[in-house]
């Protein structure tokens, strides 16, 4: 990796990996190693689904790229495909190559759609790398710090005429960008009633919900998308990573009524691999297989056992601050502004042949496995992880 600019913020670990196959990644030596993180939480259906493959080297042999003045047939089955498992009837979707984009695009269509300028994000949420969504500056968004809500005793029967919410100019905005359970990759989820009052103040207020699912979406959650849990119809929904299970397609998906507002308003946005065919059959494929093999509720119940055991491991532990987890998205977070203990099992860990996630900047863990994960190799990394436990108890 030489002549590779390797500037990710991570570590290179595996110098070589040179097969990924199901929940495992091989390296030059032989060595495999438990892939608990589904590449950047990308494949949720394991590496190298055969189905998914298939479905590739089936459409490269047709057509892979339309340009812009040709449509195509699967293009429009997977943008009903995505509707359907949204919920969004009269619909319509757009493709994109990455979750940045499906963002970006989402925040450029809401500022076109309502003609109003910035839009609310709350602090913690990471919408993408570049454009609008990576901008961070205060001037660029309306920005809502819910620290204060974290710890509300108010947080589960929240009001609307709660000084934190009756100080949003919402009919200047030009909606809501919510990120449904990542917050910034620590896997936090902001409170139903907190949500679901700042949703309707802002459609009543003529502003659009744009949730974010590049993380949370496809099972990852445990349900189809994270905004499910809070009962709420969005206006549009953004979506990547697990759409493609390793290859890389997005898409934003939004309501009739946006997409009239749009067609009215001569939206335009314009790139190379726009509504590519190629991956469009990755989506349709992908979608067929997590509801043929009932991924959404294994995810949640293999979410729950992994969840239990963890916080059974690490009871009675008083460097841990919290274990918590929405279906196979979870995360441990330990006390402390510095990584020392998540740099400690994330190195051991590797050591033992177990992938996990480690964010820089912060002293916590996430565990994101496929959601097709046998049990038995859950249970080979929680063996493993109790003894580095036991090993560091001893060390202390
Ligand atoms: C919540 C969230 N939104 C958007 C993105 C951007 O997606 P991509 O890296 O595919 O551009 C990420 C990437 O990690 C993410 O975690």
């Amino acid at each position: 990796m030489d002549n590779v600019l390797w500037c990710t913020g991570h570590e290179l670990k595996i110098k070589d990996a040179v097969k990924a196959q199901g929940s495992f990644i091989y390296d030059q030596e032989g060595r495999r190693f438990l892939d608990l993180e589904s590449g950047v939480w990308v494949t949720p259906l394991g590496h190298s689904n055969p189905r998914v493959n298939q479905a590739i080297v089936d459409q490269m042999e047709k057509i892979i790229h339309c340009g812009y003045y040709n449509g195509n047939r699967i293009v429009d089955e997977a943008a009903r495909a995505l509707l359907k498992v949204t919920g969004i009837n009269q619909g319509k979707a757009v493709f994109l190559s990455s979750g940045s984009e499906a963002v970006e695009f989402g925040i450029k269509a809401s500022h076109k759609a309502t003609g109003r300028g910035k839009m609310l994000r709350l602090h913690d949420s990471f919408l993408g790398s570049y454009g609008a969504a990576g901008e961070k500056q205060k001037e660029a968004w309306f920005i809502l710090d819910w620290t204060q809500c974290q710890t509300c005793p108010e947080r589960e029967t929240c009001r609307k005429d709660c000084p934190v919410l009756k100080e949003i100019p919402y009919g200047e905005l030009a909606g809501f960008v919510f990120e449904p359970g990542s917050a910034g990759g620590l896997v936090r989820f902001p409170p139903k009633s907190f949500i679901v009052n700042l949703v309707q103040l802002f459609q009543e207020n003529g502003g659009l919900i744009l949730v974010n699912e590049v993380t949370t979406g496809m099972g990852r959650s445990g349900k189809w998308f994270g905004f499910q849990y809070y009962g709420f119809h969005p206006d549009l929904v953004a979506m990547g990573k697990g759409l493609g299970n390793g290859y890389p397609v997005s898409a934003t998906v939004m309501t009739g009524e946006v997409a009239e507002k749009l067609e009215e308003k001569s939206f335009y946005y314009q790139q190379s691999h726009q509504n590519d065919p190629l991956g469009c059959r990755v989506i349709i494929e992908v979608i067929e297989i997590i509801k043929e093999e009932n991924l959404n509720n294994r995810s949640r119940e293999k979410g729950e056992y992994l969840l239990h055991r963890l916080k059974e491991i690490f009871s009675g532990h008083d460097f841990v601050k919290e274990i918590r987890g929405r279906g196979l998205m979870i995360a441990l977070e330990f006390f402390g502004p510095e990584n020392k203990e998540a740099a400690y099992f994330h190195r051991e860990l590797f050591n033992k042949g177990f992938i996990v996630s480690l964010r820089p900047g912060y002293n916590a863990l996430r565990v994101d496995p496929p959601l097709n994960i046998e049990i038995q190799h859950l249970d080979n990394f929680l063996a493993e992880l109790e003894e580095i436990l036991n090993n560091y108890q001893a060390e202390k």
